[in-house]
């Protein structure tokens, strides 16, 4: 008898999920120095974090012995202040990739089903696929969202949607009348997951109105996250907005402590630096647009983004892929996505920027 007998099938079944290579296995591998690495890879922000949050991780000395407060009250009653919620709608996770992972251990189980848009954020159907239920990828329209699609895929099986606004890894956004219309035609027992994760770099007219869908709809999950234009991707912290109802069941399968202090406290500055956000996807907008325009020039197709970064039409994505880390530039290769003539880059800083365009003209 062996483990792999008794491991579950739908557990070795599951591909793992491939980060973004990290600089010093890349300075490793290649013998470049870290320094000279330009990673464009998991749509951090290139501008890290706000000096308010560093400031507080620098505070902290000896309070990292104790445990976090499971709750992030603190971290939560700053939230709820600064979107004017009720705290019991909010539950504070390790990253938004916890609370994926949350709703699905809450509502799927073999036999039940997820439904997600083909070129979404890959962990959907990981998650999905973890517990031991079907992920159903409906086919993308414009790289974007099928809503039609999606709703019509929704059978007595589903229980959990996906949609993302923007998506990764295509940076298409839903309109708020779609995105509103989608959620009040999902049936009441099946619970919409709104990722949100890039929400702060899309223009704030074209925002969901959040509230309001919270008001409506008891079976609505929000996602956000302070990995991207927060800058805290590295302390692993975001989090969710639903029905109270919702939160505790989310909760009750969290693992205690899952929020680190040095995230908490990181947090609570990052959210009272707002110019700081709006500075950083003010510029991730003029070098989006930037990148995208050279592309245009050059005649390489791209799909337009919404969010701090492009997936563009290389022909060979993992040889580009390749060829650009040997010349330290660390971009995300997307075969596992089904789009193995594409790449997805990241908008970092303007000499980040320059420094890919020089090197992909070099390796096309
Ligand atoms: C659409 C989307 N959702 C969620 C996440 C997870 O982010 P985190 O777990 O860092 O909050 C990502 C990360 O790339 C993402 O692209």
């Amino acid at each position: 008898m062996t483990l792999a007998s008794s491991v579950l099938a739908h557990v070795s079944g599951i591909d793992l999920y491939v980060p973004g290579r990290p600089i010093e296995s890349v300075a490793r591998e290649h013998g470049i120095e870290p320094s000279a690495i330009v990673k464009l890879a998991s749509n951090e922000n290139p501008f890290g974090m706000s000096p308010a949050a560093r400031q507080a991780i620098a505070s902290l000395e000896g309070n990292p012995s104790r445990y976090p407060d499971s709750d992030s009250v603190a971290l939560r009653d700053a939230l709820a202040g600064h979107l004017k919620q009720d705290p019991q709608r909010i539950l504070i996770a390790a990253g938004s990739s916890e609370l994926i992972l949350l709703a699905a251990r809450a509502f799927l189980e073999p036999g039940r089903a997820a439904v997600m848009s083909q070129y979404s954020f890959i962990s959907y159907g990981l998650a999905v696929r973890s517990v031991g239920a079907e992920a159903i990828a409906v086919p993308a329209l414009d790289w974007g969202h099928d809503l039609k699609r999606m709703l019509a895929a929704i059978d007595e099986r589903v229980r959990l949607v996906f949609i993302a606004s923007p998506n990764n890894p295509t940076g298409t956004m839903l309109s708020k009348e779609d995105i509103e219309r989608f959620i009040a035609a999902v049936p009441s027992n099946v619970l919409v997951v709104l990722d949100e994760a890039y929400r702060e770099f899309t223009p704030a007219e074209h925002r969901p109105d959040v509230d309001k869908l919270l008001q409506r709809h008891d079976n609505l999950l929000v996602l956000r996250t302070f990995s991207k234009v927060y800058g805290l991707a590295g302390l692993r912290v975001g989090y969710g907005l639903g029905h109270p109802d919702l939160i505790g069941y989310l909760k009750r399968l969290q693992l205690p402590f899952s929020v680190t202090v040095n995230a908490q406290h990181a947090a609570v500055a990052a959210l009272g630096d707002q110019a700081f956000v709006e500075q950083c996807s003010s510029a991730n907008k003029t070098e989006r647009s930037r990148l995208c325009a050279e592309l245009e020039a050059r005649g390489i197709r791209y799909i337009p983004s919404f969010g701090n970064f492009v997936l563009l039409h290389v022909g060979d994505g993992p040889k580009v892929f390749r060829s650009l880390v040997e010349r330290g530039i660390v971009v995300r290769p997307v075969a596992n996505y089904g789009l193995k003539e594409w790449i997805r880059v990241s908008v970092g800083l303007t000499h980040e920027n320059d420094a890919f365009l020089r090197e992909l003209r070099a390796v096309l």
